[in-house]
């Protein structure tokens, strides 16, 4: 897309053209572009269905473990989901309460069977449900409770799961009980979501992305083969999953050669000590999701030990004007410290880069003064 006075051009060649349809012509060609490698080229979008829409990556990791089963995504909105689902799942079929969105899914996903419904209403049998609610309010802000989810996520399960004893009033689901079998149901939601107010889910699901935590889904009896995972994706291919069913034995030992900050998925999850057991790692502390060994696991950024001891900023600053650091990434857990306010009183200075690990051990505040290396192959 052209900028400046180019773009200007443009959008006056646009009008020439196509009238009033040069505004969403030109506002949907804006939209993909900022879209672009999350979902898929020449999708129509709105600029809230694009920011909503599932990244491409966990969509088909859903998928995958979907294959075979036949899917209704009751909240399929532009249809991110339903473009990983088709060809993988057995029968796929989507609904929204929006129009403008399924509008733009009849043309993202043709073949896909598409209709206009109520999440809370389902209008399938013997289907999983794949639902992804929305979780701002009508005023836009944030929420964390499922009840204020749109469509609400306590009445969703509680229409999808057959449970009765969840707290709904609404007339018109109760009569649904009535003649709706149970379905499986996943739901894909904020990864700081209390799986207390979900106790429906049987498997929480911690997914991350390259780096980046990106949902918690939460999985119903039916689909459920562990009560807690964490799923590390990459676009590099070397994905990692790791369950609670696995060895937890992690002992708390001094630092080895290397430290390992494990993924975001895993800390979420709570599943550090099963990561750092799988790969022969200790940790650092008991209350610390650091872990340590005398080699990295495979995929995963590491940081090599090159000095450590008590953490002071004095210390810390002339350990790193020996080592003559002109370039510091600081690492910070379980210390109240602000990497930000921290760098330009280290007045850093020299050729070399270097991070600095500072944690709250047991003993004290420690700093690791470490080398990072990149991701090892698996
Ligand atoms: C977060 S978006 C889903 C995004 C989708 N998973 C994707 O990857 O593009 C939530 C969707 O739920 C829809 N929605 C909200 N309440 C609903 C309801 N009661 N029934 C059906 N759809 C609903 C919204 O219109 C919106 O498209």
């Amino acid at each position: 897309m052209p900028t400046g006075g180019d773009r200007l051009k443009l959008v006056a060649a646009l009008r020439e053209r196509l009238g009033d349809r040069a505004a969403p012509v030109l506002e949907t060609a804006l939209l993909q572009e900022r879209a672009r490698g999350r979902i898929p080229e020449g999708w129509l979008l709105t600029g809230d269905a694009a920011e909503q829409a599932t990244a491409a990556p966990v969509a088909a990791h859903r998928a995958r473990r979907l294959a075979g089963r036949d899917v209704h995504d009751v909240t399929c909105s532009v249809g991110a989901e339903l473009a990983a689902l088709r060809g993988v799942a057995g029968r796929v079929l989507g609904s929204d309460l929006d129009p403008v969105r399924l509008a733009m899914a009849r043309v993202n996903v043709p073949g896909v069977p598409l209709v206009r419904a109520d999440a809370l209403a389902p209008c399938s049998r013997d289907t999983v449900l794949v639902a992804d609610p929305a979780r701002r309010t009508a005023a836009g802000r944030r929420t964390w409770r499922p009840a204020d989810f749109a469509p609400p996520l306590d009445d969703l399960a509680a229409v999808a799961l057959g449970d009765r004893s969840a707290d709904t009033d609404a007339e018109c689901l109760r009569r649904h009980f009535a003649d709706t079998p149970d379905h499986d149901l996943v739901v894909s939601t904020a990864p700081g979501l209390d799986p207390a107010l979900v106790p429906w889910a049987q498997e929480v699901e911690i997914v991350s992305l390259d780096g980046r935590v990106r949902e918690a889904a939460l999985w119903s009896a039916g689909l459920a083969r562990t009560s807690r995972r964490a799923t590390v994706l990459s676009s590099r291919g070397a994905d990692v999953e790791v369950t609670d069913a696995e060895d937890d034995a992690c002992p708390v030992a001094p630092a080895g050669e290397w430290i390992v900050d494990p993924d975001g998925a895993v800390v979420r999850a709570g599943l550090v000590r099963q990561y750092g057991a799988r790969h022969g790692l200790w940790r650092l502390d008991e209350h610390l999701a650091y872990l340590s060994g005398d080699a990295p696991p495979p995929g995963i950024r590491a940081f090599r030990v090159l000095e450590h001891g008590r953490y002071g900023e004095k210390t810390l600053r002339r350990t790193l004007a020996a080592r003559g650091v002109g370039r510091l990434e600081i690492l910070v857990r379980g210390l109240d410290v602000d990497p930000n306010a921290l760098r330009p009183r280290l007045k850093l200075a020299g050729p070399h880069e270097a991070t600095v690990v500072l944690a709250r051990l047991a003993s004290g505040p420690e700093a690791y003064v470490c080398e990072a290396a990149a991701p090892g192959r698996s």
